[in-house]
């Protein structure tokens, strides 16, 4: 089964939508595999973002992500990096369509709410970034055989 890595960031935390958000996932069906908030830190936040080193927006997200606590979570189920992805819409909220995450709750680029991997190598190496091996579960959830055969 897939895995990604999904993070809210700074402003969906204080903003209080981080219910709102982690719902949307688990009414999908999608499976929670792992939690935590913590206050990212500068290693932490450049590691994070390290292929946009050089670009003019890659200082600005890392002060964003270090700005206040995130919430970082890892989601199981069929499909679920580019479901996920398809779920919060595009990078930008501008362009992000009106039902999706970004679409519903953010307008700027510089504060656009959450975090998804893009591919199933940057969920690896963002899941192993934030969890240890231990910190992420596998378990039975009730009612799965109800989402796929
Ligand atoms: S790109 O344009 O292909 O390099 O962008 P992408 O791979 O989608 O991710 C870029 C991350 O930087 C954040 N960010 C911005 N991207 C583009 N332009 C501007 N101005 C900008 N400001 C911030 C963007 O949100 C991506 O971070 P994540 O955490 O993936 O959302």
């Amino acid at each position: 089964m897939e895995r990604t890595f999904l993070m809210l960031k700074p402003d969906a935390v204080q903003r209080g939508l981080s219910g709102e958000i982690i719902s949307r996932f688990e009414k999908k069906g999608f499976k929670l595999a792992a939690l935590k908030l913590l206050q990212v830190g500068r290693n932490l936040a450049e590691e994070h973002y390290k292929e946009h080193k050089g670009k003019v927006f890659f200082e600005p997200t890392v002060r964003y992500i270090m700005s206040s606590p995130v919430i970082a979570m890892v989601w199981e189920g069929k499909n679920v990096i580019s479901l996920a992805r398809e779920m919060m819409g595009a990078t930008n909220p501008a362009n992000a369509g009106p039902g999706s995450i970004r679409g519903s709750y953010a307008m700027d680029i510089s504060r656009n709410i959450i975090h998804g991997s893009d591919s199933v190598e940057s969920a690896e190496r963002e899941i192993s970034l934030y969890f240890h091996p231990e910190e992420v579960l596998t378990y039975k959830k009730a009612g799965e055989e109800w989402l796929s055969e």
